[in-house]
């Protein structure tokens, strides 16, 4: 197949580093083949759109600006699949066919999708159906997609969490407090076991590890008795309630466990406690330096197998190196954090507590 012009799209939540994948992408693509490339705005709902809602991306456009830009330049949605899609009456149509027709409108040979593994699983469907050449690029602040080390934004997220912790030490120890911090993750609590290692907490809950009050407490007065006036715990948003029930706010995501679980700490130790929810803090703002560097690096990959005409893949980062995996392999197995995996073994080796024990 003879690719001229090739298609992107960001799809789900953002992250920090999806403008430096564009960017890679559109460098590769013309510097590497002089192909060309378009933007889909707002993931799959730019397709649905007659004409589809769509920008030429130049070389020109492609410059360090957007490499350092927070966001997606094309816009995102994590709504709206078309097998399922929602109409205005509260009905689901199909409207699967709409899209393919809209990128066949495009002219476009190719597409690469910047996804998490629920936008995989619509994004595949929609290729098979169609017979897209498709090609994906993980990205995700939960850092849960499957057979990559890491996905873009996950780094980032992880050092914003860090810095918050950074910001919460020295005011929860001019006021001897115990600050909960409550991160993302949905179901997965890699960002907070991360965090809490890379900030110095003290313990750290995350929904694949149950926790009990007891063990968080005895944590907490272990440090006041060890002589220290304050302490830091961080909670994933995805932890349940010592009942087993999920937490979850007014707009039915997660939200609300770190009032919970700060509430519980108060009575039980009697500390003075306080709780900061992070919330999208920690998917907006500028990509670090390992963030741009795997965005490059996965932009540079997915036009490569584009041009060796392998399609269904994802690139993956992988034992120091950019590799591709099948999409098969991806879809309907997110990545959680190991129980007996290497963050919770740093984890436990420092001391954090994990609730369990
Ligand atoms: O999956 C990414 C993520 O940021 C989760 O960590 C979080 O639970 C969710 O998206 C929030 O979604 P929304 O932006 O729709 O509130």
């Amino acid at each position: 197949m003879t690719v001229k012009r090739i298609g992107i799209l960001t799809s789900g939540g953002d992250c920090a580093g999806l403008n430096a994948v564009i960017r890679a992408v559109v460098l590769r693509a013309s510097d590497g083949y002089g192909w060309h490339v378009t933007g889909i705005r707002e993931g799959t709902h730019g397709l649905l759109s007659d004409p589809p809602e769509a920008v030429t991306l130049t070389p020109g456009m492609a410059t360090s600006n957007l490499l350092r830009l927070g966001g997606t330049i094309l816009g995102t949605t994590n709504k709206g699949d078309p097998f399922a899609f929602p109409m205005p009456d509260g009905s689901k149509r199909d409207r699967s066919g709409e899209v393919i027709a809209g990128f066949r409108k495009l002219g476009l040979d190719a597409l690469i999708g910047i996804g998490g593994d629920g936008s995989f699983a619509i994004l595949r469907r929609l290729a098979q159906q169609g017979a897209i050449p498709f090609v994906g690029i993980p990205k995700t602040i939960d850092n849960d997609v499957a057979r990559t080390e890491e996905a873009i934004g996950y780094s980032t997220a992880v050092a914003t969490v860090a810095e918050a912790l950074d910001r919460l030490q020295p005011t929860a120890a001019s006021h001897s407090r115990v600050m909960v911090i409550e991160v993302m993750g949905r179901d997965a609590g890699h960002i907070a076991v991360a965090a809490a290692i890379a900030g110095g907490a003290d313990a750290a809950l995350i929904p694949e590890i149950p926790w009990r009050l007891d063990a968080v407490a005895r944590k907490i007065e272990a440090v006041k008795a060890g002589g220290r006036n304050f302490a830091l715990v961080v909670v994933a948003e995805a932890v349940r309630t010592e009942e087993g029930a999920p937490v979850k706010a007014s707009t039915g995501r997660y939200g609300g466990i770190g009032h919970y679980v700060g509430d519980r700490l108060a009575e039980a130790t009697g500390a003075e406690t306080r709780v900061t929810v992070l919330g999208h803090v920690q998917r907006g703002g500028m990509p670090n330096a390992a963030d741009r560097l795997l965005a490059s690096a996965f932009g540079v990959h997915a036009v490569d197998l584009i041009a060796q005409g392998k399609f269904d893949r994802m690139v993956a980062w992988w034992n120091r190196d950019v590799i591709d995996v099948p999409l098969a392999s991806v879809v309907d197995h997110a990545a959680v954090v190991d129980p007996a995996g290497p963050l919770v073994r740093t984890a436990r080796g420092l001391g954090i507590c994990l609730g369990d024990r």
